[in-house]
């Protein structure tokens, strides 16, 4: 594996991969079904998560390519960019059988001058996460685009855990016509259910007691929604009086139409409806987030 810092040396050594990958026979190449180069974009301090998003990419492309790069365009002048866990030794150790390629720019590397342009999100970007933080999607989606560019792969995958920051990714991919395939991956949970964060490391002892009770939150509507409730918005209000009684501070809990992440509404003509029960919500000082997919037979 090799860790890179720079983007000019990481072009050059992506050169050299892309065309050791198309110099093989074309038989080769269309045997591996793979493609020459995945990437997985992360902000470091791994867990198995990001490790699970490794072996995914591993499937689907013959050299695979992670950044760690902690984003300050993406946090809030109040949020945690300088106390977000920086382990970069670490993650270099946990990737060296996973990955081929790590790039990890410092912050200069990334922006040498005052970023003067920015991807503007579709509107969605306003709502869900986008409420709380405002200008978070603007700055993911400028640092993903910058990193699709200096990268170039075919095809690159993200955790569904950040099912609104993946969904924006698609937008964006489509809407610029990115020639790249965007993959989501399944959350990996703990036994008890917690969605695997860098952020559940802040939680004490008794915060990570209570913590998977946000999924079981989400369980509960999913549970109710396959029994036939349709009253979404009693729902949502039920799960944000119960989490708020135990302490939360609830920002959102949501159920969403997984196409274009708005609210679900059920219309006859359709077979069955895909749906996404989103929720955020902090613990003491730690902002934890969660969703669950269900399917609905019209
Ligand atoms: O999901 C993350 O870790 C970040 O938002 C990403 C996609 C690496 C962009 O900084």
């Amino acid at each position: 594996m090799q860790t890179i810092l720079t983007i000019p040396e990481l072009r050059s050594t992506l050169a050299d991969l892309s065309r050791s990958f198309y110099s093989r026979s074309p038989e080769s190449v269309v045997k591996t079904k793979k493609s020459p180069i995945v990437f997985v974009p992360t902000m470091g301090n791994l867990h198995e998560g990001h490790l699970d998003l490794m072996r995914l990419a591993r499937m689907h492309g013959e050299h695979v390519v992670a950044s760690i790069f902690v984003n300050p365009l993406q946090f809030g002048p109040n949020e945690d960019f300088d106390r977000y866990p920086r382990t970069l030794e670490s993650d270099l150790a946990k990737l060296s059988d996973l990955a081929d390629v790590v790039f990890a720019p410092s912050v200069n590397e990334m922006y040498p001058e005052q970023q003067a342009v920015f991807v503007e999100p579709p509107p969605i970007a306003d709502e869900l996460c986008g409420a709380s933080r405002p200008g978070h999607f603007r700055g993911m989606a400028t640092v993903v685009l910058k990193l699709l560019n200096i990268v170039q792969p075919q095809v690159a995958v993200f955790g569904k855990k950040d099912f609104q920051q993946l969904h924006i990714i698609r937008v964006l991919a489509d809407q610029l016509n990115l020639p790249i395939r965007i993959i989501g991956a399944e959350t990996v949970r703990t036994e008890d259910g917690l969605a695997l964060s860098s952020r559940n490391q802040y939680l004490n002892d008794a915060e990570r007691r209570e913590a998977p009770n946000l999924y079981q939150a989400l369980l509960g509507i999913k549970d109710a929604i396959l029994q036939g409730e349709r009253n979404f918005e009693r729902l949502q209000q039920q799960a944000v009086e119960s989490l708020t009684a135990r302490g939360w501070g609830v920002e959102y809990v949501a159920v969403r139409q997984i196409s274009d992440l708005l609210p679900a509404s059920l219309s006859q003509d359709r077979q069955a409806h895909e749906l996404v029960i989103l929720a955020a919500a902090r613990l003491g000082h730690t902002r934890l987030m969660d969703n669950i997919e269900v399917r609905i037979e019209a």
